[in-house]
């Protein structure tokens, strides 16, 4: 393939001597997990953040699931979130036994739109489920309510900043996932939850041991969900290019915008954001066939996400969700396109996307 989706040999080649290194102590002292590895991790992830703590989870997906735990978010509780994200996001709504409540989208950033959420608003709602979806940061500070909880879903904005905070530090917590393709990524499953309040972080830190509150003694019900040693020492030093790699992103993100506006409808962003491009998802006329074009080429381009949430067959069938609902969700999910984009992309793979499109247009 001439421009895959990703490429993870090529961002973790340069890295290789500092993980070895780091696992040749880890195999010397032998903590395997909740040791000084991690500890520094979430220490550093805080101050990168702006946050005053990191509790290290084993996922994205736990990480959300902890999250709405320690926000004591359960059974009869409404969660008002998006209709337009990846599973992870309704699914952990839904391990906790709390209802999800879906709000469109703004079209414009994918996101949810605040205006739609406090049409949505109810006594039973407990918490609004923002995703800063493609790297793009949600008007969360629109959608606070008294008595309701903000968790962010920052799965896909690591770094991305709104109104000169960084995302993760916009609600009351926030979930992120180092899923190896992430903008911040381990070798294997990680994630994290952010937050500023200590009992937040504390009800979170001991459901990642099973709520256990001394040695061998447990006070709920909680997970076995830890951020091993190893990912944590592997994302420390990845930590450091996390600045400079969402540059990159921008900076390609910023071609793409220049040379393909007229063509395609490029991204929009939001007044006030710094947009970390996890994706950068364009709107086309005959989707399907420009991807099947752009494959055929060698192009690893990718559609984020086909089937919106409501459509899923459990939403369709436990909660009577159904097709017409949440109408800029569902023409989102048959226009989008996501263009491969990654640090270490090549200028000419660049342009030879550039190129094949408006190639496909006749606009060469
Ligand atoms: C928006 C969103 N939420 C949650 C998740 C879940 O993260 P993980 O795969 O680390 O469980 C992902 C990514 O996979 C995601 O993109």
């Amino acid at each position: 393939m001439k421009v895959p989706p990703v490429n993870l040999v090529r961002q973790n080649a340069p890295f290789r001597e500092e993980f070895e290194r780091a696992l040749r102590e880890i195999l010397s002292d032998g903590h395997f997990v909740l040791g000084p590895r991690l500890r520094k991790f979430e220490e550093e992830f805080s101050r990168y953040i702006g946050v005053n703590h990191t509790v290290g989870v084993n996922s994205g997906t736990d990480a959300l699931v902890l999250s709405l735990r320690a926000l004591s978010v359960g059974k009869g509780d409404e969660v008002i979130t998006t209709p337009f994200s990846f599973y992870a996001t309704v699914e952990a709504i839904l391990l906790v036994g709390a209802r999800p409540v879906f709000a469109d989208i703004d079209p414009d950033t994918f996101n949810l739109n605040p205006e739609a959420v406090e049409n949505a608003i109810t006594p039973k709602t407990k918490a609004v489920l923002p995703v800063h979806l493609y790297g793009q940061p949600a008007r969360v500070e629109e959608m606070r309510y008294p008595g309701v909880k903000v968790l962010e879903d920052a799965a896909q904005a690591v770094g991305a900043e709104r109104k000169g905070k960084k995302v993760g530090s916009l609600g009351d917590a926030a979930a992120f996932s180092f899923y190896p393709t992430k903008n911040l990524s381990a070798l294997g499953d990680a994630g994290a939850i952010t937050t500023d309040d200590p009992h937040i972080a504390g009800r979170a830190r001991r459901f990642r041991v099973h709520s256990q509150t001394d040695k061998y003694v447990h006070d709920d019900v909680g997970y076995n969900s830890r951020l091993d040693e190893i990912q944590a020492a592997f994302l420390t030093v990845k930590l450091r290019y996390l600045e400079r790699w969402n540059a990159r992103r921008r900076e390609i993100a910023s071609v793409y915008t220049r040379e393909l506006k007229g063509v395609v409808k490029v991204p929009y962003v939001d007044e006030g954001n710094v947009h970390v491009f996890h994706q950068y998802t364009i709107r086309a006329e005959k989707r399907d066939d420009l991807a099947d074009y752009l494959r055929r080429k060698g192009i690893g381009v990718s559609v984020f996400y086909p089937v919106p949430l409501h459509l899923q067959r459990v939403l369709k069938e436990e909660f009577g969700y159904r097709e017409g609902q949440f109408p800029e969700a569902e023409r989102a999910a048959k226009e989008v396109l996501s263009l491969p984009i990654y640090p270490e992309m090549e200028d000419w793979q660049v342009e030879y996307v550039i190129e094949s499109i408006r190639g496909y247009y006749g606009k060469v």
